[in-house]
């Protein structure tokens, strides 16, 4: 998952983000690692959708760890297996079938194999799934993970479940996720969406907004630089209306905390929405090395009726008026923005707005998605009006366009040093190469000999940044060659 191409251009790729005792003072656990017993039940769980996603995965993993599950990366070995679905499109959703006819030879396999539908799925077929599809055993939605052992344990004993009710206070805020080791962590700082875009089904299947307290999160970055990460990505759906009540702080007083409480971890977040990007944000951002210089911005259309149409809040002026912000403030910040194509009524001028606004700012990479219809949204009563092989002529055109952008900016690159944070072999070439990112989350791919000897001649180790002087470029990432490991 950590090696994709910055520019992420089609509709196909990725979007693109433990019961442990009561907690008191803001003190977290140390670091759960995953025990079981030689006899423990294997569970496979395998996670769809955004990074919200993946990190409630490894929340789930710690609640069936806790009750004597053992964690299986093998979906032959598992006794249990679930999957973490993801509603954003028809596609996404497609997916999901898919994968759970194929589960049905596992199933005539073993017999007693239990398989549940978790995530934003769950929350929209409910029951649904359970009647048409004989293979599910389970459903159980976002807010009610803590359910599930017991639901799993009754499915074994062949009762079927489902716990679906969104709750208005479930952040798990007490529960430590079993994270994989590695040098990025998610943690999720507020959990549900109230924005209501009227294309979105997210509110829908993750509920109302509700945030972490502040101290808790510090604490939790603390511990996972403590734990050897070196990255961390905060998340929500809407950061920026991320909101400590308590303590009346906002997302710009988390960001400035954690900044000072990890001053040699990388941060990150995902997402902003335009509507809230404070100036109070960009200069917490701009004061501080640590915080990642890039921004992912969506701004879904460039023209003011459709954003309107799709109750984004903002006008184009507005969203330019708060890049120029930015990059006032930080002129090396890379952007990158998610845009619908299609959505109802848009003609063929407005997408033409899309195109020009791409044009002018300049991204440096962009998810580009058609628009899909979702069953409740308030854009599923209208009349989805542009046909589909319109749609496709968009997505093309501004596909074409921004691999144009993002090859010419990247190309700027050539020449430059660049302090990279190294994650491992690179997915294409494991055995010569490996890769890291920029704090502007540019991938770059170096080469890197794998034995031992080599590795350890090499002078770095993975989670080490280093300088690489970029020698190569492509629109989807840097490639370069080792400068300097200090
Ligand atoms: N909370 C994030 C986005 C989460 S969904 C935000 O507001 O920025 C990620 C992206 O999926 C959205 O930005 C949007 O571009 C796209 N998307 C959401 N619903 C969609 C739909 N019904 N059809 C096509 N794309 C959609
Ligand atoms: Fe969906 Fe809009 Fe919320 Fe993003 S801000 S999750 S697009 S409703
Ligand atoms: Fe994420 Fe998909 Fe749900 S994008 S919030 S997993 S609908």
């Amino acid at each position: 998952m950590f090696d994709l191409p910055v520019l992420n251009a089609s509709e196909t790729s990725l979007e693109s983000h433990l019961l442990s005792p009561t907690l008191h003072d803001n003190v977290l656990q140390s670091s759960p690692k995953p025990h079981s017993s030689p006899n423990a039940r294997k569970l496979y769980v395998e996670t769809y959708g955004c990074q919200m996603n993946v990190s409630d995965s490894e929340i789930v993993k710690s609640v069936m760890n806790q009750s004597g599950y053992a964690m299986t990366d093998k979906p032959d070995d598992a006794d249990v297996i679930l999957l973490n679905t993801c509603a954003i499109r028809e596609n996404a959703e497609r997916k999901i079938h898919e994968r759970l006819m194929h589960l049905k030879f596992y199933k005539k396999r073993r017999r007693n194999l239990v398989v549940g539908v978790l995530g934003c799925m769950a929350e929209r077929m409910r029951d649904e799934l359970m009647e048409t599809k004989q293979i599910v055993d389970v459903v159980v939605g976002p807010d009610e993970y803590r359910k599930l052992p017991e639901i799993v344990a009754r499915a074994e004993a062949g009762e079927k479940g489902i716990a679906v009710k969104l709750s208005r206070v479930e952040t798990y805020d007490d529960i430590e996720p079993l994270r994989t080791e590695g040098v990025s962590a998610w943690i999720s700082i507020m959990r549900g969406c109230d924005k209501f875009c009227t294309f979105c089904v997210v509110p829908f299947t993750r509920g109302r907004e509700r945030s972490r307290g502040l101290p808790l999160i510090v604490t939790e970055a603390q511990q996972l630089w403590d734990a050897g990460f070196k990255e961390i990505t905060l998340l929500g759906q809407n950061v920026n209306s991320y909101r400590d009540e308590g303590a009346g702080t906002d997302f710009a007083d988390l960001l400035k905390a954690t900044a000072r409480a990890v001053p040699q971890m990388r941060i990150r977040y995902s997402t902003s929405h335009p509507y809230d990007m404070s100036d109070k944000l960009i200069a917490t951002m701009a004061e501080y090395d640590n915080i990642c210089k890039y921004i992912h911005l969506p701004v879904q259309s460039g023209s003011d009726r459709v954003l309107e149409a799709m109750n984004r809040h903002y006008t184009v002026a507005h969203y330019k008026e708060r890049l120029r912000t930015i990059r006032d403030f930080m002129p090396h910040c890379a952007l990158s923005t998610d845009i619908i194509v299609g959505f109802p009524t848009e003609t063929a001028d407005e997408h033409r707005m899309t195109a020009d606004l791409m044009a002018e700012v300049r991204f440096d990479g962009a998810f580009m998605f058609l628009y899909s219809p979702r069953e409740g949204t308030k854009a599923w009563k209208m009349e989805d009006d542009v046909p589909h092989d319109e749609k496709v002529r968009r997505l093309n055109e501004i596909i074409a366009q921004q691999q144009d952008i993002s090859n010419e900016i990247n190309q700027r690159a050539i020449g430059t040093t660049e302090r990279v944070l190294v994650e491992g072999p690179s997915r294409r070439n494991p055995e010569t190469a490996w890769f890291g990112r920029t704090d502007t989350n540019k991938i770059v791919v170096f080469p890197h000999v794998t034995n031992q000897e080599a590795s350890v001649a090499a002078g770095y180790v993975i989670g080490d940044t280093i300088n690489i002087r970029i020698t190569k470029a492509s629109p989807a990432m840097l490639t370069g060659v080792v400068e300097t490991i200090s």
